[in-house]
């Protein structure tokens, strides 16, 4: 387990945007630095943290957690949806087939929660009773149960922009994908999704909603790429007391990076202009939700690799 000492000790080496020479340029996410090597691409998991589509800083550890949760889930899914995972040759490094990625984010919901602008929550309490193309009942709370599981297709907005949530028809309208593309996804998301609420409830937690990226490898299938059931890219609560806190009208206990986003939010900001700076005790305390999210989800406790991150990636990619 880390202790916070290991975890405050790290706070000034974090990884944070790399460059390995004899890779060529990287092509820079808000936190994956990558880089292609003929059909294949290097995916450095950084400790970068975004929310509201920024980046806010770093945090210790957290590129680990990351990869390590995603290789772990594409492991365990490869039955359901073909994954671009080859290899992890370092704790925050995924070796992966090369795809081109395709114009839409598959976001799966099964609550009535969130806290953005592309959020269903906002979007209902707003007054809509459709989002994305699904009939919404009246009178629902915050952070209840949908009746099922849905799909809402989000744009991918260029750099600083924000992504939309939008149907099937108009993700249609807008992008080149065909229908039978966009319903393979929709498919292999939904499926995934079950398998992850499964997965999750086994351990006593909810997963809440979560986002899939796919594209098309050089053969021409279609892929799961990026990440599957991190605390990035989705939402994980207790399900121990998320009863009783609902009826309570509480926020449910979270395991995510809505720790970091609901601290934000109290600073006032909502993603417009540059975010305030994290505080060490913030970045601390993420740092070990992060590494505990690992030990919840997956059972293996998270040891942490202490050394300083871009030899040691350099090492494991012979460079
Ligand atoms: N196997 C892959 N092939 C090509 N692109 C990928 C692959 N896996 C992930 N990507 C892309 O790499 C980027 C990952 O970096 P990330 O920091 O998550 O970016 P973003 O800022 O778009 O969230 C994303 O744009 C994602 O679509
Ligand atoms: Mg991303």
């Amino acid at each position: 387990m880390l202790t916070d000492e290991t975890i405050r000790a790290a706070l000034p080496h974090t990884l944070d945007e790399v460059s390995l020479p004899g890779l060529g340029d990287p092509i820079r996410g808000k936190v994956r630095d990558s880089f292609v090597r003929g059909t294949e691409r290097v995916i450095v998991v950084t400790d970068r943290i975004s929310a509201f589509d920024v980046v806010l800083g770093t945090i210790p550890f957290k590129g680990q957690v990351l990869n390590q949760m995603a290789a772990h889930w594409f492991r365990r899914t490869g039955h359901i949806a073909p994954n671009h995972l080859l290899d992890t040759p370092d704790p925050a490094v995924s070796l992966c087939t090369n795809c081109r990625p395709m114009p839409v984010e598959m976001v799966v919901r099964a609550y009535l929660t969130g806290s953005t602008s592309t959020s269903i929550w906002k979007a209902y309490e707003g007054g809509a009773r459709t989002f994305c193309g699904h009939e919404l009942p009246e009178g629902m709370r915050q952070h209840q149960r949908l009746e099922r599981p849905i799909v809402t297709p989000s744009t991918k907005a260029e750099k600083g922009d924000h992504d939309e949530s939008v149907s099937r028809e108009e993700l249609l309208r807008r992008t080149d994908l065909s229908a039978a593309q966009f319903d393979e996804m929709a498919e292999y998301a939904m499926a995934l999704f079950l398998f992850g609420t499964e997965q999750a409830a086994a351990r006593g937690l909810i997963l809440v909603d979560t986002k899939y990226e796919f594209g098309l490898s050089p053969e021409g299938k279609i892929m799961l790429i990026d990440e599957v059931h991190t605390p990035d890219s989705s939402r994980y609560w207790y399900a121990d007391d998320y009863q009783d806190r609902f009826e309570a009208g509480e926020n449910p206990r979270s395991l995510d990076k809505e720790l970091v986003r609901r601290a934000l939010m109290e600073q006032g900001y909502s993603g417009d202009g540059p975010p305030p700076p994290l505080s060490d005790d913030l970045r601390v305390e993420a740092a070990r939700r992060y590494a505990e999210l690992l030990s919840v989800v997956t059972g293996v406790d998270f040891e942490g690799d202490t050394s300083d991150p871009i030899p040691r990636i350099s090492a494991a990619l012979g460079l």
